[in-house]
C-alpha cells in the first residue's frame, strides 16, 4: 500500500472528482429525508499543499491553484470553491480539502457519514478533521466489506463514493463487486465512483461491467483528458462514473469538464459528459 494522497490533492483529477462531489451533494441535501454517504477511501481529509509531498510534485499548482485564481470558471465549482477558501486565511492557498471534509461541510443534522481509510497514518488525520458532534464515523480497515456491510437498504437515501487508489489490479473488480452488492437492496443508491484514464480498453471494459451491473438504472460519465490517449503508461484523465445521479448534475458537470480541459490540458484535451442507460437484462 505505498499511495499516499497528499502527494496529488488539488491536482486536475481531484477537481474534477469534487466539484462532482459537492454538486451531487448540493442536490441531494438539497431537500428530502436523511442521506448517508460512505466514503470507501477516505483519505486523510484536508492536505497543506506546503508539506514536501505536495511541493515534490507541484500537482496542486496546476490545479487547485488556477481555480482559485480563475476569474471566470463555471458556476458549478462555486461550492468547491467556497470549501477551500473556508479551510484557507484570506487570500492564501495554503489546504485543500478532501472528501471528508468536504461531505461534512455539506451534510444536514440527521444526515450521516461513514468514511473508510486503510492506512494508520492517514486514518489518524481523518480523524481529527472529523466533526465530532455529529453524525460523522470514520472506520479504519477496508472499505470495500465496510461498506458493504454497513449500506442501509432501501427506503434509506445513500450516497457512495469510490475512490481508491488504483495501484492494485483488482480495483475495477472491487468497485463493480461493491455495486453488485449494495444495488439490488437500495436501487435508488447513487454511486460515484473516481476512476483513472490511461487507455480506453481498460476504461471501455470497466463501464461495460457498470453497465451490467447498474442493470437499466442510469449511468453518467463525466470525462476529462488533458491530452489524447497516447501513452497508457501516463493519467491522460480521469473519469467520475455516476449510477442514479439528479438529471440536475449534467450541465454544471459538462461546464466543469470542459474548463478543466481548456485551462489544465494540452492539445487534443476534451472535456465532456455522456449518458448511458441500458435496458434492464432482467426484464
Ligand atoms: C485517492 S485516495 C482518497 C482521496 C479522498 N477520497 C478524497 O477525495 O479526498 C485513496 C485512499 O484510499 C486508501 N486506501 C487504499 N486501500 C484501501 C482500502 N482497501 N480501504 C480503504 N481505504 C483504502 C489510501 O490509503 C488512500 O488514502
Amino acid at each position: 500500500m505505498n499511495y499516499r494522497h497528499a502527494f496529488h490533492a488539488g491536482n486536475f483529477a481531484d477537481l474534477a472528482k469534487h466539484v462532482i462531489l459537492t454538486r451531487l451533494l448540493g442536490e441531494i441535501t438539497a431537500a428530502g429525508p436523511p442521506v448517508t454517504v460512505i466514503d470507501t477511501h477516505a483519505g486523510a481529509g484536508l492536505y497543506d499543499l506546503r508539506a514536501e509531498s505536495s511541493r515534490r510534485t507541484g500537482e496542486a499548482q496546476i490545479g487547485a491553484q488556477r481555480l482559485m485564481e480563475a476569474a471566470a470558471a463555471p458556476r458549478a465549482f462555486d461550492e468547491l470553491r467556497a470549501a477551500v477558501r473556508r479551510c484557507n486565511a484570506p487570500g492564501e492557498l495554503r489546504y485543500y480539502p478532501g472528501s471528508p471534509v468536504l461531505i461534512t461541510a455539506a451534510l444536514r443534522p440527521g444526515d450521516r457519514y461513514i468514511a473508510c481509510e486503510l492506512r494508520p497514518d492517514d486514518y489518524a488525520a481523518l480523524k481529527q478533521v472529523l466533526p465530532r458532534e455529529s453524525g460523522s464515523l470514520a472506520h479504519r480497515g477496508d472499505g470495500w466489506t465496510h461498506a458493504a456491510r454497513v449500506a442501509p437498504r432501501t427506503p434509506a437515501r445513500l450516497l457512495v463514493l469510490v475512490d481508491p487508489p488504483f495501484e492494485r489490479g483488482d480495483d475495477y473488480e472491487q468497485a463493480v463487486g461493491l455495486i453488485r452488492r449494495i444495488l439490488p437492496d437500495n436501487p435508488s443508491s447513487v454511486f460515484a465512483i473516481w476512476t483513472p484514464l490511461k487507455d480506453l480498453a481498460t476504461f471501455d471494459a470497466f463501464l461495460g461491467d457498470v453497465e451490467d451491473v447498474a442493470a437499466g438504472r442510469p449511468v453518467l460519465a463525466a470525462e476529462v483528458r488533458l491530452r489524447p490517449l497516447a501513452d497508457p503508461m501516463r493519467l491522460n484523465g480521469c473519469v467520475m462514473v455516476l449510477i442514479n445521479a439528479p438529471a440536475e448534475i449534467e450541465a454544471p458537470a459538462r461546464a466543469a469538464m470542459e474548463w478543466i480541459a481548456a485551462t489544465l490540458g494540452e492539445a487534443g484535451a476534451l472535456g465532456r459528459v455522456t449518458k448511458y442507460q441500458m435496458p434492464d437484462p432482467s426484464k
